[in-house]
This record gives structure tokens, sequence and C-alpha cells, in this order.
């Protein structure tokens, strides 16, 4: 989603969120019927791992109660049923992340796999002493342990982009390191830890001026607004199921075909190969080549289903209701005297984190369990944008369309519950 996007979505008036008929939607997650603690389950912790609705739950027990088999090696009626289910996946993902071809679309367990995927298949073999890969200052560690091993093992040298007191990124410095030692270019779409939403479309723009190549980090992006890797031209562009409304296990790394032909292999092992002798290994085509042994079958699956189910209940309306709950949420907890919040970025997804003087985070989302509420509290893998902000953790409150304003409520009335009893 663009930023005059997501503007725009900021501007729409409350008639044009009622239209979300959010009960309707939460009778889709069984998991949200429970009670914890004695009260209603009130489900923040969404960027961590979002819940999964009934219709994807079913084709799990469908796919296992009636297709389970191993993929692509079978001539059996089964195993043909197991391909075409985990090939139609793959077909439904092209399409969500509007993808030119499925093989560009390779599966992976979630973002962490994919970018270790791209820094072994593409950086081990592209980046050499000297050369300077970009990432960024909010990035989660999944983002910037990898680069830096690569920059161990080659001496190459990680450049970071800097951000502002509201958790932006300062785009100058990012031009002032762009130059023709820059080999690759990797950042967040949305900060899990601020909440921020990069112009990551401008950033690639930028990169590819000097024909460097970028990945973006969609863990955070994929499941609350829509993508168009064509539109954005990013080369790279990976997101984990789990997050997305999907079982754990399922991701996706997209990466124009043109560059993942010319990238090593991640993993060597069966399905990835044409031909195998001690001397020499052929291997497969796309998107074969980056799924080495038997893959994650029923949860990739399970990926298509959520897939399915978001295009079902409109992933616009989604994101519009989405926002509206981060926009309540930051109006009622900026109210409440001692909290801060932090990540104040213009253009935020729905990620609410925030510190209470004097009272540690963990205790935080201790004293919010016992009411039911589940955030997170921590340096949620990214120490950096902690550091950056001189807080050793956040309580992190995150939404998604389900959710709901009285929600929020809840959460706003138990905090200030907390100051009490800590004052
Ligand atoms: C921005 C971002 N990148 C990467 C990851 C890692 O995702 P996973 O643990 O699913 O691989 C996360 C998970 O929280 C994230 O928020």
């Amino acid at each position: 989603m663009s930023a005059a996007e997501i503007t725009s979505i900021k501007n729409l008036t409350p008639d044009s969120v009622a239209d979300w008929n959010v009960e309707r939607i939460r009778a889709d997650f069984p998991v949200l019927r429970q009670t914890v603690n004695g009260k209603p389950l009130v489900y923040l912790d969404n960027a961590a791992s979002s819940q999964v609705p009934q219709v994807v739950i079913d084709r799990g027990s469908i796919y296992l109660e009636h297709e389970h088999s191993n993929i692509h090696r079978g001539v059996h009626y089964l195993s043909m049923k197991a391909t075409t289910a985990y090939e139609d996946a793959r077909e439904k993902v092209r399409r969500f992340i509007n993808a030119r071809e499925a093989r560009e679309c390779i599966f992976v367990r979630g973002t962490t796999e994919g970018i270790n995927l791209v820094m072994h298949g593409c950086g081990r073999k592209f980046i050499g002493k000297g050369d300077e890969i970009i990432i960024s200052a909010m990035e989660h560690h999944a983002n910037i342990v990898p680069w830096q091993m690569l920059c161990e093992e080659k001496g190459a040298r990680l450049r970071v982009i800097p951000i502002n007191d509201s958790g932006e990124l300062l785009l100058d410095e990012y031009d002032a390191q762009l130059n023709e030692r820059t080999k690759i270019v990797a950042v967040t779409h949305v900060s899990n830890a601020l909440g921020t939403i990069n112009p990551i479309k401008e950033m690639i723009e930028r990169a590819h001026k000097y024909g460097v190549p970028v990945l973006i980090d969609g863990a955070q992006s994929a499941p609350h607004m829509p993508i168009d890797v064509q539109d954005l031209d990013c080369d790279f562009y990976t997101f984990s199921g789990h997050k997305m409304f999907a079982p754990t296990g399922s991701g996706v790394v997209y990466g124009k075909a043109k560059l993942l032909e010319e990238m090593n292999p991640f993993q060597g092992g069966g399905d990835m190969i044409k031909s195998v002798t001690f001397e020499k290994t052929i291997y497969a085509d796309l998107p074969n080549r980056f799924e080495a042994g038997t893959p994650a079958i029923a949860s990739q699956i399970g990926l298509g289903a959520a897939i399915d189910y978001l295009n079902s209940i409109g992933r616009k309306q989604a994101a519009i209701h989405e926002q509206e709950l981060l926009r309540y949420a930051t109006e009622r907890l900026s109210t409440i005297e001692g909290v801060r919040i932090i990540g104040t970025a213009r253009e935020k997804a729905s990620v609410l984190s925030f510190v209470i003087e004097n009272i540690h985070p963990h205790d935080i989302g201790t004293i919010l369990d016992q009411e039911g509420i589940a955030v997170r509290a921590g340096h949620h893998c990214a120490q950096p944008v902690m550091r950056r902000f001189n807080v050793a953790a956040t309580a992190r409150a995150s939404f998604a369309f389900y959710n709901t304003k009285a929600e929020v409520d809840v959460l706003a009335r138990t905090i200030e519950n907390v100051i009490d009893i800590f004052s």
C-alpha cells in the first residue's frame, strides 16, 4: 500500500469504517471465543503470530484426512492430489502479491528462512570484500544477523540507515550511503517494533539507479496491506504465513526470475535436482531448485486457504479497520499519564509500542495477561531499535482486523489499573 493510500484511509470518516462487521469476522476465528483467567481473551499479539480462521483449519484437516502424501515424486492418486493442492497454493500466492510467474514464489518456513535464502543464494555468490550492504536501524534481527554473518565471511561492510525520533528512516542518509560499492539493500516494509511503514517504492527506485537489488522484509506488511511486487519493482519480498492467518511453517520468498536463476541453491537434497552423479549435480528449474527436501505441505496449503479467506473478506476493508483501531488506540493511550508511545511515524501500521514510567514491560504484560489481554513485552527481536530509543524493552499491542474498539477500551482501562497498582 502506498503512503498516499494509507493517508486516504486515515482520512476516511467513521461512516466508511462502519461497514466492517467485526462480530461476523470474529465468528470465523474459534480461538477468540475462549476466556483466559476467567476473562474474554483480548488478543493483541498479532505482529508475533495472528490467529487462524476456521476455513484454514478445515483446509488443513481435509489435507490430512484425504490428501496427505509426499509431493512431486509420486505417480499415485494421493501424491498427485497433494501436489496439485501445493502448487495451487503457489498460484494463490502469485496472485496475492501479483508476481509475474508462480515459479518466482519460493515456499520457505517464514521470513527468517526467506532472508537467509537470499543471503546464501545471492549474497554469498555476488558479494565480496569491500562491498557494502545497506539495512536500516529498525530491522528485525532476522534482517540484521544474516547480513552480519555474510560481512564477516566476505569482508563486506554493513551500513545502517538511521532513524529520527519518530521512528522514520532518514532518506537523505540513505541517499548518501548508496554508491557503486552497494551490492544489496535489505529493508523492512513495516517495523515490527515501531509500526513505521517505510516508503519502499521510493527506496527501491533510488537503489535501482545504482543497479542495486532490493530485498523487502514483508513480515509485517503482507498481512495488513495489498502488495504488488511488480508495481514496487522489488527484487525480493519475503513474508511468514503465521503472521497472516495461516499455520506456522508456511512462508514465501518472492524473487525476480532472472535473479533467482543466477543464484546458488540454498540447501541441497531431494526435489531440487534434475540429475545427480558423484561427479556432478544438475539443479532443477525454479522454483524447485530452492525447495530441497519435503516441504511443509499442509502449512503451505493452509497459506493458500488463508489467502482465499483474506480475499473473501476484502483486504482493503480489513486495512481500513486496522487503521481505525490504530488511530483509536493511539488516542486512548496518549491520554494516559505516564504512558509513552515508542514509534510515532506519520505512516504506521497497526502496531503500538509503549512504555510506562518506572514499570517494566514484563510487569505490564503479566498484569494484562491476568485480565485476559495478550500483548508482547520485550525487545521484539529488534534490540538496536530499543537502544535507539533508550529503552530496554517495550510493551506492544498489535491489532488485526478482528480486534474491536471495545478491546482497545479494555486495554486502556487495564493499563490505568497497572499504573494505579505501581503508584
Ligand atoms: C519485521 C519482521 N521480520 C522478520 C520476522 C521473522 O519472522 P519469522 O519468525 O516468521 O521468520 C519478524 C517476526 O516477528 C518480523 O516482525
